[in-house]
């Protein structure tokens, strides 16, 4: 099995983002998946700029030379992709919504109704897919309530849906700046190994395990505590004692 995992954090490797996804990726390598991991802050990018050169000039081609012409491969050919991105303002990254965009060329310009039966209209895929393709998010972010994510969540489902994906899930951390508090170090570590697991059943079962899913999206904190939390910190931060 061939895993993409896509992190769009700004931070990279050194975000929270990452933190959840790389022990998620080495659980699937122990059943023997092969994963890799692009990190959209590492490589050069430029926005669509909208031409749609890709679909009638050099069809399949964009105009822009930069490092994402062999990402479309990868993305084609992938057996599971994971987009990891943290939640900025209730959606995905700059960075990630341009890799995004960047998939056209993957695409044909026709429009046809969806055979999922939303009736729904989409663009072809561009090279068909001989096997099919699986979708995972994985997102964190700051606010302590799972809710924030329900826009992010309804893009990448709809996103999926509309290219013939099979969208199997998220995990996700709201107030994922806990995982680096040294107080939370016992709970973090104890989440990293809950995430090796439940890579591992992801391949091995094809979902995620359900009770495994509850432990990892439990709350360490009440929302209050970590409001409070926070404000301390911000409040020393800024040098105002109140
Ligand atoms: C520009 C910006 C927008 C953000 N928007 C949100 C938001 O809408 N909701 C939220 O809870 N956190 C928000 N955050 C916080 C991040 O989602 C959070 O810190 C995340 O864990 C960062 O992940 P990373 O370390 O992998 O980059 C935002 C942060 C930035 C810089």
């Amino acid at each position: 099995m061939n895993i993409l995992a896509i992190n769009g954090s700004p931070h990279g490797n050194l975000g929270n983002t990452d933190l959840i996804l790389q022990p998620l990726l080495r659980g699937m390598e122990s059943t023997g998946a092969k994963t890799e991991t692009i990190y959209l802050n590492k490589i050069n990018i430029k926005h669509c700029i909208g031409c749609f050169n890709c679909w009638f000039k050099t069809p399949g081609k964009c105009i822009h030379h930069d490092d994402m012409a062999p990402l479309l491969e990868k993305k084609r050919s992938a057996d599971l992709i994971i987009y990891a991105t943290p939640l900025y303002v209730f959606s995905t990254t700059g960075l990630m919504k341009v890799f995004l965009d960047r998939g056209i060329p993957n695409l044909m310009p026709f429009f046809e109704e969806n055979s999922d039966g939303s009736k729904l209209t989409k663009h072809p895929e561009r090279y068909p897919r001989t096997a099919p393709q699986k979708m995972l998010l994985v997102s964190s972010c700051g606010f302590p309530e799972e809710k924030h994510f329900a826009p992010l969540i309804q893009t990448f489902k709809h996103a999926a849906e509309e290219n013939g994906t099979e969208y199997i899930g998220e995990i996700l951390k709201p107030a994922a700046w806990l995982l680096k508090e040294e107080d939370m170090c016992e709970k973090a570590n104890a989440y990293y190994a809950d995430l090796y697991t439940a890579g591992k059943y992801l391949i091995t079962q094809g979902k995620i395990d359900a009770e495994l899913l509850k432990k990892l999206h439990q709350s360490w904190l009440s929302d209050h505590e970590i409001r409070a939390m926070v404000n301390k910190e911000f409040h020393s931060m800024l040098n105002d004692k109140r």
